[in-house]
């Protein structure tokens, strides 16, 4: 067990910090640090996004969960595969760029296989066509992973299973959340896959900056897509 709990201040301090690394090897040292007061730092933030994107995928999911092979992006310490867990999912990977976030992870006991790949800049290691749901949850936002690796996600993904993505709406991830919507229905257009499910979410978590605040809401908003991908299963 970590050291006593922050305050709510100093965690938004310390989140904050993460939005100004400028390089992808700073933030994945950033959280190679933070792994292991990650889940009492996110307590205080109020973080509902594991378990918010993980009853909506389960809900959209046709398969019973117990047989679904499932692919957790951007996994962190696991606790969005904790959270399928309590739904039935039991077949679970994950991936992330810290090994410190993976090693939490990893004592988690949830994973059937754990990698390290830097998203943006390496392919997911896995083979195209692969696993019946993929899931990226508070890792796709401006200063993490970069929404041009949602197509590596749909690669990744069996014909007719799903992939559930999650994105922060708050002012300054705007812009982000624009382009990330720009990449989902460009993909749609294309026919490679189609919408199943959009859940706005008003209380994602605390706000973290003044900013943020001064919008007139303690929390931020965010967002949840879940997409099925075209193609008849098992093609
Ligand atoms: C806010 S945490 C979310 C973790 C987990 N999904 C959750 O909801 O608790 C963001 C995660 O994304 C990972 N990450 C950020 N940028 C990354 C990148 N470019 N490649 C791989 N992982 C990255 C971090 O290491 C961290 O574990």
């Amino acid at each position: 067990m970590a050291g006593p709990w922050r305050s709510l201040a100093e965690v938004r301090e310390r989140v904050s910090s993460v939005h100004h690394s400028s390089s992808l090897s700073q933030q994945i040292c950033f959280y190679d640090d933070w792994a292991q007061e990650y889940e009492q730092d996110v307590a205080v933030l109020e973080y509902r996004a594991p378990q918010l994107a993980a009853a909506c995928l389960a809900s959209a999911s046709p398969a019973p969960p117990h047989e679904a092979l499932v692919l957790d992006v951007a996994c962190g310490t696991g606790l969005v595969s904790q959270e399928l867990q309590r739904w039935g999912f039991c077949r679970m990977h994950g991936v992330d760029g810290s090994k410190g976030m993976l090693e939490r992870a990893h004592r988690k006991g949830l994973y059937q296989e754990l990698k390290q790949c830097i998203l943006g800049q390496e392919p997911l290691p896995a083979p195209t066509d692969h696993y019946d749901a993929v899931i990226i949850v508070g890792a796709l936002s401006v200063g993490q992973v970069p929404s041009s690796v949602v197509p590596e996600l749909l690669r990744v993904t069996k014909p007719g299973g799903l992939v559930c993505v999650t994105t922060r709406s708050n002012l300054t991830n705007q812009p982000y959340a624009a382009e990330l919507r720009g990449v989902l229905d460009g993909l749609a257009q294309r026919g490679l896959w189609e919408k199943v499910t959009v859940q706005e979410v008003e209380e994602w978590e605390r706000a973290t900056s003044a900013q943020e605040t001064a919008q007139g809401s303690a929390y931020i908003p965010g967002v949840i897509y879940v997409y099925r991908k075209c193609g008849a299963p098992g093609s």
